[in-house]
């Protein structure tokens, strides 16, 4: 959510990086944005309601703006409506300081009233202008030791980038729970909310750590900690390339992300994978501590958690002990009842996502070992976790997540099967078919993108429907959780996942002529179930869109209108290629509706608020 950017630099490059820096991060927020620049010994700002091209205009047609030192951002509002004034940079009251944020002051109302005594007049209505104007109330000249001050009286989530008159050559920032990059180049140095902004120009990449203060100049870079101690900096080289961040010749982000995927798959598994033992990196859960558990809990948001809920059906299946998953935003509040028998696992992408972080902190309050399976490497839920095992998905920039879900299914089969093995509750034949099958993925998965234009045809039929239900059963139903979500959030169109015996307990009342009912049907025990399922649906008047594997070809007869068929394979690892075309088919519908793909309203791709 929100992202930041700033630059100091001898050149007086600060804007055209800014700018870039910000292209790079529009997928954090994109209802407004602005920079802040020290120009002759003032600040002066840009912002702007809108996307970052409203500003890019106005700066094309400025030419007073020449600077050495910068910062910017781009929002996606929490406190107050996108607007002008809410935009950020925030200037304090004696125009001194400017302010950039990502995150959320919990106490910023009693600050304001604090404020507001001391004769401080708010603008806007966000929580950061509270920390512009508290810099300046502490303000007596030494700018660091005023940010260690007011981090103290600061609650809640944020990294901050800071410029004061006073220190035209340098740039200062902050970060608590809200993830914060530099850049270290040559005679110029940057930050930034997250890598791919700076990668046009380092490589050389340095993340904050918890409650750490970074003060930068062109040629050096101090970091210290909330209490005023002086910390290592730890530089890490980027081996990714700039393209795995770019559009390339794709039209939009999601489908180069969705075509990436039998690439990324094949990366997350072989490493792992050597003829049929699994290693799982540094991991080692020994026979003792896997038979006392007494279950595992996998916790995570969205995409991640649907992860989790095909992951359950599998897991429990393999390992024979009770798997929960459940919802980082509702685990962390509810007591749960975790100790040290427990294994929690959680899955995410950005590795910073707030409800996650919270929940793994919970969870390792209560005694749990905490294995997460995140993307991004050295993020704070990877840094904090007991264990990590990264997806090597790359960097995945449009908001809607697909070849990340794709990977961390593929990295929890593996976990699955390498605990099962352990505790000896699978058998030889099982283990070997399965390692078999999962070695198939990429293949079969290329297999189903070859054929996109197909699903594309029937989007065409489908993208004006205004009324879908996803229907399946077990692991049919887990990934119709995700079908759904896809769609919605990318192409507006309310839809909602059914388990598909559930309907007729009050549900089926809103199916008529006017729905579209998207079935999954690959589980071969359950598959009649299913089709009289959608008999069911069907005789009420659903147009039906039947996804299953090729096999069944010869049963379906004249029960769907449409059919998408999907490879063969083991059932357990069947979601893996059954999301694939209900990706493509959100991709086209949403491109037939006109939205905006890679962006779409009121999202952010990384939600590091609560
Ligand atoms: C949906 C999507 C989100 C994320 C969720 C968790 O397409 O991307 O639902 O899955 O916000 O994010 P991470 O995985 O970064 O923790």
């Amino acid at each position: 959510m929100c992202g930041i950017v700033g630059y100091i630099g001898e050149n007086k490059k600060a804007v055209p990086f800014l700018l870039q820096g910000l292209e790079k991060l529009e997928y954090r927020g994109y209802d407004s944005s602005g920079i802040a620049v020290l120009n002759q010994n003032e600040i002066k700002i840009v912002k702007k309601q809108g996307r970052l091209k409203v500003i890019k205009d106005i700066l094309g047609s400025k030419d007073d703006l020449h600077s050495n030192l910068g910062i910017g951002h781009t929002r996606w509002a929490t406190h107050g409506d996108p607007s002008d004034v809410n935009a950020h940079p925030h200037l304090s009251k004696s125009g001194k300081i400017a302010v950039v944020h990502n995150g959320i002051i919990e106490n910023y109302i009693n600050l304001k009233k604090t404020l507001s005594k001391k004769g401080y007049e708010f603008k806007s209505d966000t929580d950061t202008e509270v920390v512009a104007q508290l810099l300046d109330s502490l303000y007596e000249g030494n700018m660091l030791g005023t940010i260690k001050k007011a981090t103290d009286l600061l609650e809640g989530s944020f990294a901050l980038g800071i410029i004061c008159t006073d220190y035209p050559d340098t740039l200062f920032a902050v970060k608590k729970d809200s993830p914060l990059i530099i850049g270290v180049g040559e005679d110029e140095n940057f930050i930034a909310s997250d890598i791919p902004a700076v990668l046009s120009k380092t490589r050389k990449i340095c993340r904050l750590k918890e409650k750490q203060i970074a003060v930068l100049t062109s040629k050096n870079i101090d970091i210290f900690d909330f209490s005023g101690g002086k910390a290592k900096m730890e530089i890490s080289e980027i081996n990714w390339n700039v393209d795995a961040a770019e559009k390339n010749n794709y039209d939009h982000f999601m489908i180069k992300e969705i075509m990436e995927q039998p690439k990324v798959l094949n990366d997350t598994i072989s490493p792992r994978l050597k003829d049929y033992s699994i290693k799982l990196d540094n991991l080692n859960f020994t026979e003792e501590y896997l038979k006392n558990l007494n279950k595992i809990s996998i916790v995570a948001c969205g995409s991640a958690y649907h992860v989790g809920c095909v992951a359950k059906y599998f897991m429990e299946e393999l390992i024979r002990k009770p798997v929960e998953v459940e919802l980082a935003s509702e685990f962390r509040y509810r007591s749960p009842i975790v100790d040290k028998n427990t294994l929690v696992i959680i899955i995410s992408q950005s590795g910073e996502t707030a409800d996650s972080l919270a929940a793994l902190r919970e969870a390792k309050k209560l005694g749990a070992r905490v294995l997460s399976v995140v993307n991004v490497v050295g993020s704070s839920i990877a840094n904090e976790s007991d264990d990590v095992l990264y997806t090597w998905a790359g960097p995945e920039i449009a908001v809607a997540t697909t070849k990340a879900y794709s990977t961390q299914l593929s990295l929890m089969y593996l976990i699955a099967l390498y605990i099962s093995k352990v505790l000896g509750t699978i058998t030889d034949e099982k283990y070997k078919n399965l390692i078999e099958n999962i070695k198939l993925l990429p293949e079969k998965i290329t297999g189903i993108l070859k054929k996109a234009s197909s699903t594309e045809e029937i989007a065409k039929k489908y993208y004006q429907t205004e009324k879908i239900f996803f229907i399946g059963r077990t692991l049919d139903y887990a990934v119709c959780m995700e079908g759904s979500l896809k769609l919605k959030e990318i192409s507006y169109i309310h839809s909602e996942a059914y388990a598909a015996g559930e309907l007729k307990h009050g549900t089926i009342s809103l199916i008529d002529n006017k729905t579209l009912v998207i079935a999954l049907a690959t589980q071969d025990k359950l598959f009649d179930k299913t089709i009289s399922n959608i008999r069911e649906v069907k005789s009420r008047g659903a147009t039906i869109l039947l996804i299953t594997t090729e096999d069944k070809a010869d049963k379906i007869s004249d029960i769907a209108d449409d059919v998408i068929y999907i490879p063969k394979i083991s059932n357990i690892l069947s979601p893996s290629l059954a999301v694939i075309p209900m990706q493509l088919l959100s991709y086209y519908i949403a491109k037939f509706r006109g939205c905006d793909i890679d962006k779409p309203r009121n999202l952010a791709k990384s939600v590091t608020v609560e």
